[in-house]
């Protein structure tokens, strides 16, 4: 088996599937939760961005973590290689398998376990889908401290895998402070319990961090504990028109500063990102036409308040010309459609054809220039369509996207290691939230020490002697 597109991989010394393991998976699972109709599994062998194609024969659907267990400690007896797949929303090719791996889909894993009101502690399977938690959520009074645009399928288990970001963690921080506990599985099949719901607990080195973010390397995480707060009484949404990104800096640096503890989001577009959502998805700008958009949220407790707070800024912003335009809602749908010019982004770049997707952390005064750079480098190719910048600018975290008609080798040299390295000059991270998964192995020292990357091969090789879980991923050769 070679790699597709990827012939410098070379697979690992695995056993290869055989019936033998398949009758022990059905022994386990029954035949309808072994699949091994190449139709059935052939979505489960391809990435949402349509980048890298795996060649697993099986997809294993457990509903247990004693499934779980008794399927990892199988396989790491018979040294089979294991793919931990969740939503399948991953961007850097970390939820599909490479060669032949077993899949575990957490699909059906689904039960939410517990929500208690007082606290707002929730625990629940690794497999429940995000909005179906913000759903059920909703009618007790409370929210996810997470929200992005792949909520409708991404699991909380693939969240956590991957440390996922979005678009509230200006307002509720990272996983690692809202996730109280996880409950993970390790490669030879032992539970690992730290399925804390304390808010406060210094016993010992916290164990659960290793599993979060660690994109399915070091354990398959089947339960999980967070921390949500309550429902905002009062959301508001401002989608702005500005004139240069010096502008946009300035409006999310008093954003911060006047609207304070109500602001909870603070998102940016350039024009040549929100033509791919008007043009690709049919979505209507709703202002003039601008070189920069942002979106800002605010949610708070009492919607006079927030919106006299929200009326002073912009009142501000316009008169002193770093807002151009500007529309505000307060009602659902209109905040709903609001969000989709953000939301969408993704999903209307696909549309181009390729995508080359970079998601870094920079110094805020450096945020945009790689933008117009990259853009100058690129001009001369005939095959480059599109070279925009949007993101998370309340967290310093910019995705730059360059799309073409479909893959081609010169613009992939033009566009890397040259971003990386500008990444890495300004001391910024080459991954932001997306993490490492199978496409960036090869970067991860642009933003790692040595130590550090020698530190995470020896708890790799602590939690995972026989290297089986999620092979080619994260850590670099
Ligand atoms: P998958 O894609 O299935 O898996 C991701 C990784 O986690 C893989 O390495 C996989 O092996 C591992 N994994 C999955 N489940 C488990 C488990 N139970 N135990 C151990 N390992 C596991 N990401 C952001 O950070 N911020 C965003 O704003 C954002 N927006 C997005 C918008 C769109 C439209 C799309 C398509 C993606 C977006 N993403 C974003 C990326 C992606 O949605 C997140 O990384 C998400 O957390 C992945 O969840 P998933 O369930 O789909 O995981
Ligand atoms: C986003 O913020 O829209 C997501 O991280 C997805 C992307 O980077 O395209
Ligand atoms: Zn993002």
């Amino acid at each position: 088996l070679t790699a597709v597109r990827y012939p410098e991989v070379k697979r690992g010394n695995y056993s290869e599937l055989t019936d033998r393991h398949i009758k022990f998976f059905e022994s386990i699972l029954g035949k309808d939760r072994t699949l091994t109709d190449p139709a059935d599994v052939e979505a489960y062998n391809v990435d949402w961005i349509k980048m890298v194609r795996g060649q697993s024969r099986v997809v294993l659907k457990p509903k247990t973590t004693e499934e779980v267990s008794a399927i990892l400690k199988y396989c790491n007896d018979e040294t089979l290689a294991v793919c931990p797949q969740g939503g399948n929303t991953g961007l850097v090719g970390g939820s599909v398998p490479v060669f032949d791996e077993v899949i575990i889909s957490t699909s059906l894993m689904n039960q939410i376990i517990s929500l208690d009101e007082l606290s707002g502690v929730l625990i629940c399977q690794a497999g429940c889908v995000l909005e179906a938690l913000e759903t059920y959520l909703s009618e007790h009074g409370f929210i996810m401290p997470l929200d992005l645009g792949a909520k409708g399928s991404c699991h909380i288990g693939g969240n956590v895998s991957t440390n996922a970001g979005g678009i509230r963690l200006l307002r509720y921080g990272s996983l690692h402070g809202s996730v109280l506990g996880v409950e993970a599985v390790k490669a030879n099949g032992e539970v690992i319990d730290c399925l804390s719901s304390l808010k406060k607990d210094n016993t010992g080195y916290h164990l659960k961090h290793l599993f979060i973010g660690s994109e399915g390397t070091l354990g398959l995480v089947t339960k999980v504990a967070i921390h949500c707060p309550p429902s905002p009484k009062a959301v508001n949404v401002a989608f702005l028109g500005l004139n240069s990104f010096d502008d946009v800096l300035k409006t999310s640096i008093s954003a911060r500063r006047k609207l304070g503890e109500v602001l909870s989001s603070c998102e940016m577009l350039d024009h040549v990102t929100l033509d791919a959502v008007t043009s690709n998805l049919n979505l209507r700008n709703p202002i003039g036409e601008h070189p920069f958009y942002m979106l800002l949220e605010t949610s708070g407790s009492n919607g006079e308040h927030d919106e006299a707070k929200l009326n002073a800024f912009l009142e501000s912003s316009m008169s002193s010309g770093e807002v151009l335009d500007g529309t505000v809602a307060n009602e659902p749908s209109r905040i709903q459609y609001l969000w989709q010019l953000r939301e969408r982004v993704a999903e209307g770049l696909v549309h181009d054809g390729y995508v080359f997707k970079y998601d870094i952390s920079l110094p805020l005064k450096e945020f945009y220039t790689i933008v117009p750079k990259m853009a100058e480098r690129l001009a001369g190719n005939k095959k480059f369509l599109r070279c925009c910048g949007y993101g998370h600018i309340g967290d310093g975290n910019l995705h730059l996207n360059i799309t073409s008609k479909e893959f081609d080798h010169d613009l992939h040299n033009l566009i890397e290691p040259f971003v990386f390295e500008w990444t890495s000059k300004l001391k910024g991270s080459v991954s932001a939230e997306h993490g490492i998964g199978f496409k960036k192995t090869k970067f991860i020292h642009y933003s790692k020490s040595d130590s550090s990357l020698n530190m995470m091969h020896d708890i790799k090789k602590l939690l995972d002697p026989k290297g089986i879980l999620n092979p080619y991923k994260v850590l670099p050769k």
